[in-house]
């Protein structure tokens, strides 16, 4: 090593400080070149072997570059001191920040809709009970008035378990439960899942939901069972786009008024007498027509119908005193209809996207 080496030396050692880019990284640099094993080091002790006259000069410079390299490496250290200071600070938990919330579960549309069906219904006095899904010949078709040779009974529609039992179609054969061990006057709601052998597409599911109602007193009429369900679905609604409208309102509760919001049709179940299917006013265009009703500016909503006398008479009440109304409403289609979903299949296939919406 010569005295012009020292030049190369002091170069080298004032690049790696400036790269250093924490205390480590400095301190390491600093050993490189200052320790007594390091590259000054080293050179100090191999001054022996210059020529005599060069020595004093090498020991002169040797010492300048080594207080220049401390003094670079002190003035860094601090720079780097500084920075880790601020660091430390901006890391620290700030209180006053707003917090992240937690992501937090929904309430499934089926479960949402079915609490709003029993709450309404609980307003207006009737009493919430369940039934269950496994039924057997006599409650599921016999005590409901299903004839014998009714398609109904056939195993393509109904689901038959291996012991001969039946997983329930509809709700109804809680009602005749119900009435066997209570006694009218009665007003009752009860949920449940039901069961049927069906294709699946876009409106239907083998597994989905119903509720059925059930009034039973004397002079009970038809009359009682539009203003009752005139009431629920006036309340159920009351949030659907046309509802929100106040022209609409306006209008629909002039139309409540005059009765115009529900048509009973014609139709026929075993246990009820007459039978009819319940349209509603389309709660989305008021009834001028849209694609959620198809135009006709009216849904269907249930089946219901005036309790049958041989139902009553099967549940062991006499049809002389007593009458009564009951209807079946599937909480999947009141689902649909009241948030506009057009698939069945969105219910029942859990999908994230779909259900952050409710
Ligand atoms: N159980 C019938 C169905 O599932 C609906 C209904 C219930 C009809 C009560 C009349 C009375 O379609």
């Amino acid at each position: 090593m010569d005295i012009f080496e020292l030049a190369n030396i002091k170069e080298s050692a004032l690049a790696e400080i400036a790269r250093a880019i924490d205390v480590d990284g400095l301190v390491l640099a600093y050993r490189k070149y200052l320790d007594k094993d390091g590259v000054l080091g080293s050179f100090f002790k191999s001054m022996g072997a210059l020529p005599k006259e060069q020595r004093g000069q090498a020991g002169i410079e040797a010492n300048k570059i080594k207080l220049e390299i401390a003094a670079i490496y002190e003035q860094k250290f601090q720079e780097l001191e500084k920075a880790a200071a601020l660091l430390r600070e901006h890391d620290r938990l700030d209180v006053t920040l707003p917090g992240v919330a937690p992501k937090v579960g929904h309430i499934h549309p089926l479960s949402l809709v079915e609490g709003r069906i029993l709450e309404i219904f609980n307003g207006m006095g009737f009493e919430v009970v369940e039934s269950q899904e496994v039924e057997n010949e006599w409650y599921n078709f016999d005590a409901l008035n299903v004839p014998k040779e009714h398609p109904a009974r056939d195993v393509f529609d109904s689901l038959f378990l291996s012991d001969g039992s039946i997983l329930r179609p509809h709700t109804s054969p809680g009602q005749v439960r119900y009435m066997e061990c209570h006694q009218p006057p009665l007003r009752i709601i009860a949920p449940g899942r039901v069961f049927r052998r069906d294709q699946v597409d876009a409106s239907h599911e083998p597994n989905f939901y119903q509720v059925e109602g059930l009034m039973v007193d004397k002079c009970i009429s038809v009359a009682n069972f539009k203003s009752i369900i005139d009431e629920f679905f006036k309340q159920f609604f009351c949030d659907c786009e046309a509802g929100a409208d106040p022209q609409n309102k306006r209008l629909a509760a002039r139309d409540m008024a005059a009765g115009e919001n529900i048509r009973l049709r014609p139709s026929f179940f075993p246990f009820t007498e007459p039978s009819f299917e319940v349209d509603l006013r389309c709660v989305h265009c008021a009834g001028k027509g849209c694609s959620v009703c198809k135009q006709t500016g009216w849904m269907e909503i249930m089946g219901a119908g005036m309790v049958h006398p041989n139902v009553l008479k099967n549940a062991g009440l006499n049809p002389q005193f007593w009458q009564g109304f009951a209807f079946g409403v599937g909480v999947d289609r009141m689902a649909m209809i009241k948030y506009k979903i057009n698939d069945i299949r969105l219910l029942y296939e859990s999908d994230q996207r779909f259900l952050d919406q409710f």
